[in-house]
């Protein structure tokens, strides 16, 4: 690992506590590392011309240090939890929110974060006391959609404010135990010289909205926009100083939602949740295989279904391939939901140990529906819709396929096989092609078993 040099002595307030006045300090806009010179390059992450100038306000003196207690004495925070109704939501977030925690609920603009959250928020405003702080909107700008949307607007109370310190104080005096901060680059502390949106502002902010929320047992929603080029201070800085890390993910164009956890201190990771926008705001989909198999064509060349594993459940999902002569001298190799390189090594072994050479070939493949699979499970359903593709033969419509393909051409088993077989077996499908060790033990009704050990094997048996 390279050396994290002064970075972490400037985060360390018993070493430096009586540091006097502000500091200057580079901050990387990439992965928020801390540094006391400018350097072109980020020495953490390796990202170059990152490093943004930042204010560092003082320490605080050592004071009121807390007490070491024994573990049996400290309640258990994470029990108690708050539904928000919405069950896709309250799935991501791990059965719930959690009173005190703080999560991070990021994704381009006009994606829906402020939809949902306000969604949230009123369900969660006939429990609880909620606190709506729009910066990006006006008050009645965001009241509009509320009523729109249909939602309770008794209970929930909506301050629209930028201010860091008048955002404090109202909390400090109401008291909410659930607050949404729309959006935390729109919100500036006036102690800091900086603009609101820089690393300086978005990290201190943060810090001191987390500590609040820590201190009062508030659930807190800091919404923050993704952008493309890390000029401006991303949610990545913010991902270490939450609990729970929320991103929206969308096809272009489509109107659903994926929201996936990618940290989570109460819950499962990768756990997802799925939503369509509609005029009513953002819908659950509690059926998410049946949609993104939704207007699938069944007989055409370089198409099969897989069985993902989100989290705790499995989905059908398919994935096409395009493969055609190609006039370049690199060959394309595209992927939308796959990893890339991943495509090119299954491209190898596919030549190497099944004979099928694909290299003056351009091969795109593309996951349905805008989801991203990260799993090796997805490693033999892309070669198979390649072939298909490169045969121009289609795959029969009720077959689906999982399954790792390692580099001496062997398929591996992945997990939960006979929960996926399950779930293709309760959509429909006939057919399995799988890694031999994943066979099941006993026989799944309506579902042919297609095992192999190779992938020459596999192939074969498909077409
Ligand atoms: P929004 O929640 O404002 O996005 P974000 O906060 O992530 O920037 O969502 C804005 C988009 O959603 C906008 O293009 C309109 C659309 N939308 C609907 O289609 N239906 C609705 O009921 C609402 C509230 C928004
Ligand atoms: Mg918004």
């Amino acid at each position: 690992m390279p050396p994290r040099g002064h970075a972490n002595i400037a985060a360390r307030p018993g070493l430096i506590s009586a540091m006097a006045k502000a500091k200057t300090l580079y901050v990387c806009t990439a992965c928020g590392t801390r540094s006391l010179k400018w350097q072109g390059q980020c020495t953490d992450c390796g990202a170059w011309n990152s490093l943004t100038e930042s204010t560092a306000l003082p320490q605080p003196r050592l004071v009121g240090a807390s007490q070491v207690r024994r573990l049996a004495d400290i309640e258990d925070s994470g029990e108690r939890r708050i539904k928000t109704g919405i069950s896709e939501l309250d799935r991501v977030l791990g059965a719930g929110v959690v009173p005190g925690s703080v999560s991070l609920v990021g994704g381009d603009p006009g994606i829906g974060k402020s939809t949902l959250m306000l969604q949230a928020l009123a369900q969660l405003a006939a429990q609880v006391p909620a606190l709506y702080i729009t910066g990006e909107e006006s008050a009645a700008q965001v009241a509009a959609r509320a009523r729109r949307l249909g939602l309770d607007p008794d209970r929930l109370g909506l301050l629209a404010e930028t201010r860091l310190e008048y955002i404090t104080a109202e909390a400090e005096t109401t008291q909410p135990q659930a607050m949404v901060v729309d959006s935390i680059q729109t919100v500036a502390s006036s102690e800091l010289p900086s603009a609101a949106g820089t690393v300086s502002q978005v990290r201190e902010c943060a810090q001191r909205l987390v500590s609040l929320a820590k201190k009062q047992g508030t659930a807190l929603f800091l919404i923050g926009h993704v952008t493309k080029d890390g000029t401006i201070a991303g949610p990545r800085l913010l991902e270490h100083m939450v609990d729970t890390v929320l991103y929206f993910e969308s096809e272009l164009g489509s109107r659903f939602r994926i929201v996936r956890a990618v940290k989570n201190r109460y819950g499962p990771v990768s756990e997802i949740g799925v939503f369509a926008m509609t005029e009513q705001g953002l819908k659950e989909v509690r059926n998410p295989s049946a949609m993104f198999l939704a207007g699938r064509d069944k007989t055409v060349p370089g198409s099969v279904v897989t069985v993902a594993r989100e989290g705790s459940r499995s989905l059908l999902v398919e994935v096409q391939a395009l493969v055609d002569e190609s006039h370049a001298m690199n060959p394309r190799r595209v992927t939308v939901g796959l990893d890339q390189n991943r495509l090119a090594m299954l491209l190898a072994a596919l030549h190497r140990h099944a004979g099928i050479a694909m290299y003056n070939q351009d091969v795109f493949v593309n996951v349905v529906g805008g989801l991203r699979i990260a799993e090796t499970s997805a490693d033999l359903p892309t070669i198979l819709a390649a072939c298909s593709s490169f045969r121009d033969k289609a795959i029969a419509a009720e077959t689906v396929a999982f399954g790792e393909v390692g580099l001496s051409g062997e398929l591996r088993p992945v997990s939960f096989g006979e929960e996926r077989l399950k779930e293709a077996a309760r959509h429909g499908f006939r057919r399995a092609i799988i890694p031999a060790a994943n066979a099941p033990r006993r026989a799944i009704e309506g579902l042919q078993i297609v095992a192999a050990s190779r992938l020459g094997e596999a192939i074969e048996n498909t077409f």
